[in-house]
């Protein structure tokens, strides 16, 4: 029977990859994996294949970070030779999200008439200047199945033109927090948060809320960090922030507030647990956004637009963008309606399975 090669790279291709791979295991659907190596610290790596029980690569291309046009191009060179050697024996190659790796992938394998399959399908911002917009209208040009979080997906679609392969399945993300949030809670271990700059693991003592940010637009603009900082610092209690290693060159020129705690990046077990013991979650993560919903958390997007619209409805999910009044005004604005579910129901891969089998008569 032929293969289906996964391609991924970045630590959120990992959550979303480990919960499909199950589902086609499960399915009788042989799979390869293989990483790009765009994310290459055990930390954004390594632990999340551990912990997720995801299989050992068959392959990592390592490669590793670049510019935009640099990175992409490693990973679509290395995708084409890999595809070219096993052409017979691939069905289609199946990618994540919006992420270099992603749209490198699914170029590699238009060309050679290998059919794309795209997970996600269907997410706009409607702004360019970000490097996933880019990336993600490009692959579902390019892609043959393509896989939608909600019906917001498939319109954004349609606009473009693309209605066949189309499928609204809900978010393997939601699988993922359904499957791992269950394993966090029976592994009983406390959640342990390593200080970035060494120190002994504390846990938390009260309330506190998760802050992350890693979109260039905030990270390599320092009146931006500022006003972030600033605003997050008016959370009454302690503010975790893991610091993704995008930040680390700037961060001795930063004031950080006394309430703001720099820690490791976690593991994914580990920010589960830290999502449901908090109170608040500031990001400027698409999957967190997500997330901070199925948990039941307030979030405030340090963007002014969110692909996850659904998630605005009641106040759940606050745009701020990156200023401090702002999400001064968003911390004391909790959700205004009951929550309800979005994303459906928490068994998309089994979907996707599904739909993958009848599509090529497996
Ligand atoms: C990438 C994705 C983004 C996704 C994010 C998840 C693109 C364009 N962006 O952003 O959509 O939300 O992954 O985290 O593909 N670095 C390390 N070690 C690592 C990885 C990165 O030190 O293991 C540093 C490097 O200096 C690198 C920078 O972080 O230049 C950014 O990494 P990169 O993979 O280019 O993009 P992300 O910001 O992680």
């Amino acid at each position: 029977m032929k293969e289906i090669i996964t391609l991924v790279g970045a630590r959120p291709q990992f959550v979303k990859a480990s919960v499909v791979s199950r589902a086609l295991r499960d399915a009788g659907i042989p799979e390869v994996l293989v990483h790009s190596g765009q994310h290459y610290d055990a930390a954004m790596s390594a632990v999340f294949f551990e912990e997720l029980g995801l299989p050992e690569p068959a392959l990592n291309f390592e490669a590793g970070s670049g510019s935009h046009g640099a990175q992409t191009a490693a990973i679509l060179a290395k995708t084409e030779e890999l595809l070219l050697s096993r052409r017979d024996r691939t069905l289609a190659l199946m990618v994540y999200g919006d992420t270099n790796s992603t749209l490198a992938g699914a170029l590699a394998a238009a060309k050679l008439h290998i059919p794309v399959i795209h997970v996600e399908a269907g997410l706009r911002s409607f702004n360019r200047q970000m490097p996933e917009e880019v990336n993600r209208v490009l692959t579902d040009q390019l892609s043959s199945l393509l896989f939608c979080s909600s019906e917001t997906g498939a319109a954004h679609l349609r606009a473009e033109g693309i209605s066949a392969g189309v499928h609204i399945t809900g978010d393997v993300m939601h699988d993922a927090v359904r499957i791992f949030s269950g394993l966090a809670t029976e592994k009983g271990e406390a959640l342990r948060l390593v200080p970035l700059n060494g120190g002994a693991p504390f846990t938390l003592s009260g309330p506190a809320a998760l802050l992350t940010v890693h979109r260039p637009s905030n990270t390599d603009d320092p009146a931006n960090m500022a006003a972030i900082l600033e605003g997050a610092a008016d959370f009454s209690g302690e503010v975790i922030w893991p610091v993704h290693p995008r930040n680390h060159d700037r961060l001795s020129g930063m004031r950080i507030p006394p309430n703001i705690r720099l820690v490791k990046p976690l593991p994914y077990l580990s920010l589960l647990q830290l999502l449901a013991q908090a109170a608040l979650v500031l990001t400027d993560s698409g999957g967190l956004q997500k997330e901070a919903y199925w948990l039941k958390k307030a979030c405030i997007t340090l963007r002014l637009e969110t692909e996850w619209v659904e998630t605005l409805e009641g106040g759940w999910n606050q745009l701020t963008g990156p200023d401090a009044a702002a999400i001064r005004q968003a911390i004391s604005n909790p959700p205004a309606t009951p929550w309800q579910p979005l994303y459906g129901d928490g068994y998309a891969s089994q979907h996707i399975a599904a739909i993958i089998k009848a599509h090529f008569g497996l």
